[in-house]
């Protein structure tokens, strides 16, 4: 088939893996332009399920751009990691990215890891793309939650408790990292910190997400140090309970597409232990300043805005 004419018809099927996050999308072939029924068809799903997954969409770099292009602008791969050599809006996942994180074995609790992407920005990507390349036979598995379903699920008293609350999040190196490492040296020449309410609303759905990216969110304004350790380790306990959770076995051409403003991930460690090799690459949308449901917006504390990789290139 030329690929200049080829057409994408088909319809999108929607297969439910939990009971509040994740679903499986078939019937759509992402290499293709999909038609505007099909934009709405996915984004609803995303909308919905949170983390929408696809098999068997083996993309290539601008294939990835080109599919995530029709759900909002992209930003450069990552603001303080760069991208991938020729593709700005490339952000490479490989294994041996962050080898040094788990140095620090005696400080992991059952929330370390587990993060929503860029909270450190006053404007947090609302969505990320995620492409499995090189997927080892097992282990490397993804987890997702649902920040909306933890939110509902506290006891009135505490949700009404944390509604007014605001946290400070940063992007820090991972426990045992050397102070010459890599990463810390990119995050000192990138500082990105910002206050954001601990509930944040939901701009499209209107609906409320306990907003505690565990790994970035230092802690939380106006109490004792003590006490926002003890409160954050509740809520972290609390957003990472498996029944808010699916969990993605990848394969080569998986595609998981995720919405941050109602969800954290926690990528696998357990690749740390497998000789295997996994690769994969993201790509995220820009997304707007969270507020809370006093309607106070987040404030950068410091960095500026994630903008638009083509906005970007032309300063
Ligand atoms: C990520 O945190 O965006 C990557 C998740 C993964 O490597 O599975």
């Amino acid at each position: 088939m030329n690929a200049a004419v080829a057409s994408n018809t088909e319809s999108v099927q929607v297969t439910p893996l939990s009971a509040f996050i994740g679903a499986e999308i078939s019937g759509v072939d992402l290499t293709q332009p999909l038609d505007t029924h099909q934009i709405a068809q996915i984004r609803a799903a995303l909308l919905k399920w949170r983390v929408i997954f696809f098999r068997e969409q083996f993309l290539t770099h601008a294939q990835h751009v080109a599919f995530s292009a029709q759900f909002g602008e992209l930003t450069l791969g990552h603001p303080v990691f760069g991208h991938v050599d020729g593709h700005p809006e490339i952000y490479s996942i490989s294994k041996y990215r962050k080898a040094t994180r788990f140095e620090g074995q005696a400080l992991l609790r059952p929330w370390t890891g587990w993060h929503t992407d860029v909270t450190a920005a006053v404007n947090p990507p609302f969505a990320s793309i995620l492409r499995g390349v090189t997927i080892p036979p097992y282990g490397g598995d993804t987890q997702w939650t649902s920040l909306v379903a933890a939110y509902e699920k506290l006891s009135t008293p505490l949700r009404d408790f944390v509604d007014g609350l605001r946290g400070v999040h940063k992007f820090t190196p991972p426990a045992g990292a050397s102070a010459t490492s890599a990463f810390e040296k990119a995050v000192q020449q990138r500082a990105l910190v910002t206050e954001h309410p601990l509930v944040r609303v939901h701009p499209e759905t209107g609906e409320r997400a306990l907003y505690v990216s565990p790994s970035f969110l230092k802690h939380i304004v106006g109490v004792t140090p003590r006490e926002s350790q003890a409160i954050l380790e509740l809520l972290w306990e609390h957003v990472t309970r498996p029944e808010f959770t699916v969990r993605f076995k990848w394969e080569p051409g998986s595609i998981a597409f995720w919405d941050n403003r109602s969800t954290a991930h926690l990528a696998p460690s357990d690749i740390f232990d497998l000789e295997f090799d996994r690769q994969l690459y993201r790509t995220t949308l820009v997304g707007d300043v969270p507020a809370g449901p006093d309607g106070r917006a987040s404030v950068a504390l410091e960095g500026s805005p994630v903008n638009a990789a083509a906005a970007v290139a032309l300063n």
